[in-house]
Parts: structure tokens; C-alpha cells; sequence
């Protein structure tokens, strides 16, 4: 009994993870612990980390100008693959083998919240 109890909650709290969605206010959590240093808070491109040593300034996320040129396909990969994939900086690393699929595509979401901005389409 004891056992099938067991099975049940593990179950249970598989299936718990597996529905709860990536939301809005994890994503923030996500972007300001990976994204923030370098990116800053607001996604400005003015994080702590830009010093004036700092080789290439880290996209501004609210330009929605430059950020309606990628599309969110582009924004998902230049995220999971870092700058060199995309003949960009390698002061943007890859984030593939630490962040979740879902995780990324909310960051995604987030950098079009930023921007206010579609993106390009198709
Ligand atoms: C160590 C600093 C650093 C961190 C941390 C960082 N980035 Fe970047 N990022 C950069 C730099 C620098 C560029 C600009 C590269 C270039 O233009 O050559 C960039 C560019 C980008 C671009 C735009 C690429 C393009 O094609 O214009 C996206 C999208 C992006 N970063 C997303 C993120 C996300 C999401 C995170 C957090 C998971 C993150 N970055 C963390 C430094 C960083």
C-alpha cells in the first residue's frame, strides 16, 4: 500500500511538472539571472557587465527596429547556439545546455515583450 502511495505522488508530481507552463514571472527570473548581466534589467544593452573594455555592445532588446529584423526562429537560435552561430560575437554564449527548450521560448517571448515588436515573419 505504502509503495503504491508512492508510485502515485511521484506520479502525480510528474505530471504537476510536466503541465505547469514556463510563465511570465519565471521567465523574468530567467532573464535577469542569464541575461541581465550583460543585456541589463530592462534589456537595454547597458548590464553591469559592459564595461567600456567590452568588445561589442549586447543587442538592445527595446530596439524594436533591429529586433523586427530577426525572427523569433533567429531569436531562438542565436539564444541556444550563441553569438558564432549566427557570425555574431562569441561574447554571446550559448545558453542550449543550460536553459529548457521551454525556458527559451519564453525568453523568446520576453525579448518581444521588450521590444514591443512582431518580429519578421515566416
Ligand atoms: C556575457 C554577456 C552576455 C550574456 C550573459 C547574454 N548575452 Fe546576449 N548578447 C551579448 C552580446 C555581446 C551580443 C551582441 C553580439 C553581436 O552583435 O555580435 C548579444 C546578442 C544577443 C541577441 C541578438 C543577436 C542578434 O542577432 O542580434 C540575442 C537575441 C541575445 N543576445 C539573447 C540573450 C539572452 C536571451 C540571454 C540570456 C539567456 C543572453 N543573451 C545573455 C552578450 C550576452
Amino acid at each position: 500500500m505504502k509503495k503504491l502511495m508512492t508510485i502515485a505522488a511521484l506520479a502525480a508530481l510528474a505530471s504537476h511538472l510536466a503541465m505547469v507552463p514556463v510563465g511570465a514571472v519565471e521567465i523574468e527570473k530567467v532573464f535577469k539571472f542569464y541575461c541581465a548581466q550583460c543585456h541589463g534589467l530592462g534589456g537595454k544593452g547597458d548590464g553591469p557587465n559592459v564595461t567600456k573594455d567590452f568588445p561589442v555592445s549586447p543587442r538592445n532588446f527595446t530596439n524594436a527596429t533591429e529586433m523586427d529584423k530577426l525572427s523569433d526562429a533567429d531569436l531562438k537560435n542565436v539564444i541556444l547556439d550563441g553569438g558564432p552561430s549566427v557570425s555574431k560575437s562569441p561574447m554571446m554564449p550559448p545558453w542550449g545546455k543550460t536553459l529548457s527548450g521551454e525556458e527559451v521560448d519564453g525568453l523568446v517571448k520576453h525579448l518581444r515583450t521588450l521590444c514591443k515588436c512582431k518580429g519578421k515573419q515566416g
